[in-house]
Formats: structure tokens, C-alpha cells, sequence
């Protein structure tokens, strides 16, 4: 028989990152992080993301130089840096068991290089943490959600240089010390595919700083030390503690052949494949041969130090973890009508609807997600984003957003019968239950929340919180396990 149900102990919460939330730029000792440096640019059309998220040395000078947070939204955040015991209070009001937040690097180790850390930034997150314990909210910890120290770009290009592994390893052991005691779940590194998409965001690379005609390699290369860095940091979180769960993320990129001809399909398995490949690497412990094959024809020679291997096979993740927005289609025909996504342009499929940013909306893509990741991974699952952009409208202190509503409960519904089918999904995180600012656009009226934040692109408004009619929902969505979807 089925339950009407989730599983019993379903982690039901959302999801956040420092960069998008925080704030405090400048506060607590706490470094230049990537983050601080993006602009925000308007638009709705994300259609060229690659321009959009390319960054010069130069622009990134200064951005330096600049001391103000004007065009700089991510240095704004949502002022959760003085602010986080009212989100919290709201979020267990809403019932929530787990939050995933991110740590960020440069509060901790403002140019990622220093040998101790600021006690400052530790103190910070301890804050945190502790009230998240007294409000019973567990937290999912990512160690690297898009601010990597712009030091550490400067300097070596990023992720591009190997010592960059130590430097990480430094300071992930220091969260497992310092917070191990409040924290189980850890992330390593958010959607570690996305370094291909926006490699400055994900991994401090800056492409003039690379050998010219070497700029693939490069991204390749950096990569690579993210698969070391993430297998060497899930070593020490189960020696410090056995109890430690590690997950890798991945940003799900569900693909489907635009017709049936089986150039569509061919071409199609292969993006699947391809976005597979990172979570091949951190669940099964090894590069897929077919990826081999593909980046040899394609000149791309990764260097491996001889014991990266067998640390990759030795130290695989314990669960997967990843977002899903939206999915796309894939065509032989050059001429296919596009449209945006998250980060990325695929074929549109004339059967789904688009938020107003582009994203295609497509619940079904979900399920088909949870069934074909656990049928190749065979471990725990977790959602750790999922949501929709939208233009919210404030109106005599209320906001309806009777589509985020159906939005939520046409995927909530879709991840039951996931389960129901046998897949092992153990918890869910929505992005983003607050208001925050935008990754790809530094936007926050791209608004995600479930509570509102009174504040514009340009940091105008007083940042007051206010419930959405949707708070109340996934209140009673999680207070009854899932069983008022049936309603
Ligand atoms: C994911 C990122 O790719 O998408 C988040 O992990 C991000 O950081 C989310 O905020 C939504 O994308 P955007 O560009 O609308 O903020």
C-alpha cells in the first residue's frame, strides 16, 4: 500500500549561500571573496550567460578599489550577517528540520592563504549554528558555494593551481573542528559541473590569466583539483567523525531528445552523459571511460599526481546531492529555437511552460531525475535546490504568489512517486525560502522566497521580512509530512 506520507525522519527545509545572503562584506576581519566582485546587471533575457559572467583582471582591479557595495549586490546580500536570528525563527516557524547554508571561505581565511584562522569569522558561524541548535534546525554545510578567496585567483588563477587543494583542505578541516559538533550533513563543492558554465564564480578562474589556447585545459585542470580537494576533505570529515555524511552536488541538468530521430536521441544521451560525469567521478571514485575518450580527441590533458586516483576510488561521497529548476531539450538542427536556463542555453521544448527568466518548468523532469540518478548511483539522494524565479508584487503589506504554490506542489507531487517507486531521497531543501540575491543575475527582485525581503536590486528598502501566502503552505506541507498535497 502506498503512504500518503513522506518517509518517516524527511529532511524538509531550504537552502541558502553566504554570498547570496550574508552581507558584512567588509565585517569580522573577513576577506575579498569572487562574489564581492560581481556586478549586477540587469536583465531578464540571461540569454548570453558567458558574457554576462565573464570577468578581466582589470574589472576585477576595480572592483577593488571601489569601497561602496552600489553596484555590487552580493556585498549587500540580505544583511543575514545581522540578521539571521529573525530568519532562522522564521524558517522554524516554518517547521524546517534541516537549512543548507554555505561557509564562506574568506571569514574564515580572508585571502586563503593564512596558516590560522580569523577567530572572528569562526565566532560568526558559532552564532549561527548554535541558535540553528536551539531552534532544532539541523544545518547541511557547504564548503564552497561560489566565493573562493579573489586572492587566491589573483594569485594563481584559481582552482588552476594544485596548491590550491592544500589551502581548501586547511580550511575545511577547520570547519569540521570548529563546528562538528553542531553540524553532520556536508556539501563539498555546489554544483562542481558549473565550473564550465562560469569557471571565475565557481573556481576563481580568470581566462586572460590563462595560456593562451590553454583555456580548456585549464578549466579541465582546476576541475580536477576540485574532484581531489572534494575526495581528500571527505577523508578527513570521517576520520574527525564517523558520523559525518559527505555529499557531492550537482546542478541536474535533465536533457530530452527534441524528436525521435535518433540523431536527437544520440545527441541527447550524451549531455545527459556529460552531466553525469561529475558525480560519476565523486560517487563511483573514477573518470568515465567515454569521458577519457572524449577530452583525449579533444587535445585535453589533465595532469594527475600519481596517488589522485586511488584518492579519488578510496574517498567516494556518502550521498548525492543536487538542483533542479528546469530541463531542456536537444536538437541536431542548428537552426532549433533556444532558451535560457541555469547558466545555460538548450533547445526549447514546445511542450512546457517558462518562468518569466526562461527557465522551463517541468515537475515530470524531476521524478525522471530521481529515478535515473538512483538507478545509476544506488545511494541516498537529497534535493538541495529547487525553485522559481519570479516577479513578486507587494500589495497593502501581502504577497500572493499563488504560482510558486503550484510550482512547489506539482514537483512535491512528483518526488513522492519517485519514492513510492523505491528511490531513496532523503531530504529536500527549496531554493531559496528567503529572498535573496541572485547568482547568475545579482538580482533580488528575482525573488525565490517564501518570505519576503523588502528590498530592490539597488539596495533601496528597509530589508523588513514579511510571510508570503506560500509560507503558510510549506508550513503545513511539512507539518504534515506531505500528506496535505493529497488535498
Ligand atoms: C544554482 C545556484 O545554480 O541556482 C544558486 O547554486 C543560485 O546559487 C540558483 O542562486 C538560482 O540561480 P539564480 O541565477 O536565479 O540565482
Amino acid at each position: 500500500m502506498t503512504e500518503t506520507t513522506f518517509p518517516k525522519d524527511f529532511l524538509w527545509g531550504g537552502a541558502i549561500a553566504a554570498n547570496q545572503v550574508e552581507g558584512g562584506w567588509n565585517l569580522g576581519g573577513k576577506g575579498l571573496s569572487v562574489a564581492d566582485v560581481a556586478t549586477y546587471k540587469p536583465h531578464v533575457d540571461n540569454k548570453d550567460y558567458a558574457a554576462h559572467m565573464s570577468v578581466t583582471v582589470e574589472a576585477v582591479k576595480e572592483a577593488m578599489a571601489d569601497p561602496t557595495d552600489t553596484i555590487y549586490p552580493k556585498r549587500r546580500g540580505i544583511d543575514f550577517y545581522h540578521r539571521y536570528p529573525e530568519d532562522l525563527a522564521l524558517f522554524a516557524e516554518m517547521g524546517f528540520k534541516v537549512l543548507r547554508l554555505s561557509i564562506a571561505w574568506t571569514r574564515l581565511f580572508p585571502t586563503g592563504e593564512e596558516t590560522t584562522p580569523n577567530q572572528e569569522g569562526i565566532a560568526f558561524y558559532r552564532n549561527v549554528f548554535q541558535e540553528m541548535q536551539r531552534l532544532g534546525i539541523k544545518p547541511i554545510v557547504t564548503l564552497s558555494h561560489y566565493e573562493m578567496p579573489l586572492a587566491l585567483s589573483l594569485k594563481y588563477n584559481g582552482w588552476v593551481e594544485r596548491k590550491v587543494i592544500d589551502d581548501f583542505v586547511r580550511f575545511a578541516t577547520v570547519c569540521f573542528e570548529e563546528f562538528g559538533e553542531y553540524v553532520e550533513y556536508w556539501l563539498t563543492f555546489n554544483e562542481i559541473d558549473s565550473i564550465h558554465r562560469h569557471p571565475f564564480t565557481t573556481a576563481g578562474i580568470i581566462p586572460e590569466q590563462s595560456e593562451a589556447g590553454k583555456e580548456e585545459q585549464e578549466v579541465y585542470q582546476a576541475l580536477h583539483h576540485q574532484f581531489v580537494a572534494s575526495s581528500l576533505v571527505t577523508k578527513i570529515a570521517h576520520e574527525k567523525n564517523p558520523n559525518n555524511k559527505v555529499g557531492c552536488m550537482l546542478t541536474k541538468l535533465m536533457t530530452y531528445p527534441l524528436t525521435c530521430d535518433p540523431l536527437d536521441v544520440e545527441l541527447t544521451l550524451k549531455k545527459n552523459l556529460e552531466n553525469d560525469f561529475y558525480a560519476d567521478v565523486q560517487v563511483k571514485g573514477a573518470y568515465p571511460r567515454m569521458i577519457e575518450k572524449d577530452l583525449e580527441k579533444r587535445g585535453i590533458k589533465i595532469e594527475m599526481a600519481p596517488e589522485d586516483r586511488q584518492i579519488l576510488k578510496d574517498h567516494t561521497v556518502d550521498f548525492l546531492s543536487f538542483s533542479y529548476y528546469m530541463s531542456m531539450a536537444e536538437s541536431g538542427d542548428p537552426n532549433a529555437e533556444r532558451t535560457p536556463g541555469n547558466t545555460v542555453l538548450g533547445v526549447k521544448n514546445p511542450k512546457l511552460p517558462s518562468t518569466e527568466w526562461g527557465w522551463q518548468i517541468d515537475p515530470k523532469g524531476l521524478k525522471i531525475s530521481l529515478l535515473s540518478l538512483y538507478d545509476r548511483y544506488q545511494v541516498p539522494l537529497m534535493i538541495v535546490e529547487n525553485g522559481m524565479g519570479a516577479v513578486d508584487v507587494l500589495e497593502d503589506g501581502q504577497v500572493h504568489d499563488p504560482y510558486r504554490v503550484d510550482y512547489f506542489k506539482a514537483h512535491f507531487k512528483q518526488m513522492k512517486e519517485a519514492i513510492d517507486e523505491g528511490v531513496d531521497l532523503i531530504g529536500y531543501t527549496s531554493w531559496a525560502p528567503i529572498d535573496l540575491v541572485s547568482a547568475g543575475t545579482s538580482q533580488v527582485t528575482k525573488r525565490y522566497g517564501f518570505i519576503y525581503v523588502d528590498a530592490d536590486d539597488e539596495g533601496n528598502g528597509s530589508y523588513d521580512r514579511l510571510k508570503k501566502d506560500s509560507f503558510d503552505w510549506y508550513k503545513e506541507v511539512i507539518a504534515t509530512n506531505g500528506a496535505s498535497l493529497a488535498e
